[in-house]
């Protein structure tokens, strides 16, 4: 994987930001933001968001009514900051890609809740995963993006999950490796699944034993087959992702002939 592009490292957090008026954080973003990096459109920008930011309420104070009613839904303390976080992050992130206010965006869902964003005209796609103390975001020009990332740790019943959810060929090549491998072959599946429908939108209404992704360590990452369209499978890139240890992920990309770029967001390196 290519290193983190250390000219951009991290976004400064306008710490005065709680409890200010809208026009003082406007002005609070213009002094402390920083420019997204360049997104060419055979690009992919992956990041890594690690830690929450101290400022929780500063990140409250960029979410829309229906994101706090969402993150007010959350029971627990850490469920309401981690919501909170990802999605002040989130929009920190693509107003800094659209050089504009973070808080002036608007998301719209489609039938399944894929979230994009509603600017007319808006050619910037993103896609976003959160697993424990992990959160990554991809984001491209003009394509299907998804993105996922899970923790790897054990499954016992990842047998029956695997024959219930993944397809013959991916269960053969399941059965076929040293139990030793058994785990993180389940989780390398697992997520380059839920990128592909993560891409595709369509949530689990795509059954996920009609299509096929490679598993075996060290095969390249990709979607064998799908069982409704036989050229769907060569226009889908796969990416292997590792942002940390003892996590691993995928990104699916409705494109070919790409590059991506990983950033890691506070400064730190990224080893994928
Ligand atoms: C919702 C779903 C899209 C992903 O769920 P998930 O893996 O639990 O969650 P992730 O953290 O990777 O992604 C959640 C984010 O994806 C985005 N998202 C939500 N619905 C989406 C959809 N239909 N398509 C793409 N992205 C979606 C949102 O940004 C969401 O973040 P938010 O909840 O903070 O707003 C859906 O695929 C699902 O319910 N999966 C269940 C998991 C499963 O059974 N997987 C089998 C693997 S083989």
């Amino acid at each position: 994987m290519s290193k983190p592009d250390s000219s951009f490292h991290v976004l400064s957090w306008p710490k005065t930001l709680a409890g200010e008026g809208h026009e003082a954080a406007s002005r609070q973003h213009a002094a402390s933001f920083r420019p997204a990096p360049h997104l060419a459109a055979d690009q992919v920008h992956v990041w890594t968001l690690k830690d929450y930011p101290a400022d929780i309420a500063a990140c409250a104070s960029l979410l829309s009514r229906e994101e706090l009613d969402r993150a007010s839904r959350f029971r627990f303390p850490h469920l309401f900051d981690r919501f909170v976080a990802d999605h002040g992050r989130l929009r920190l992130l693509l107003g800094a890609y659209l050089e504009t206010d973070p808080r002036s965006l608007v998301f719209a869902v489609n039938a399944f809740g894929k979230p994009r964003l509603e600017k007319p005209h808006c050619h910037l796609r993103f896609n976003m995963s959160h697993s424990l103390a992990v959160t990554m975001v991809a984001v491209c020009l003009d394509a299907e993006i998804g993105i996922d990332v899970e923790a790897v740790r054990p499954v016992t019943e990842w047998v029956s999950i695997a024959s219930s959810h993944f397809s013959a060929i991916e269960n053969e090549a399941l059965a076929a490796l040293p139990e030793e491998e058994s785990i993180p072959a389940f989780f390398r599946c697992w997520t380059r699944k839920e990128s592909f429908i993560k891409a595709k939108g369509t949530g689990l209404s795509l059954p996920l034993h009609s299509f096929s992704v490679s598993t075996a360590p060290g095969a390249p990452p990709a979607l064998l087959h799908c069982d409704w369209d036989t050229h769907e499978g060569p226009r889908w890139s796969l990416s292997h992702l590792e942002p940390e240890p003892g996590y691993v992920g995928s990104l699916a990309l409705e494109r070919k002939g790409w590059s991506t770029l990983y950033f890691a967001w506070p400064e730190s390196e990224v080893t994928l």
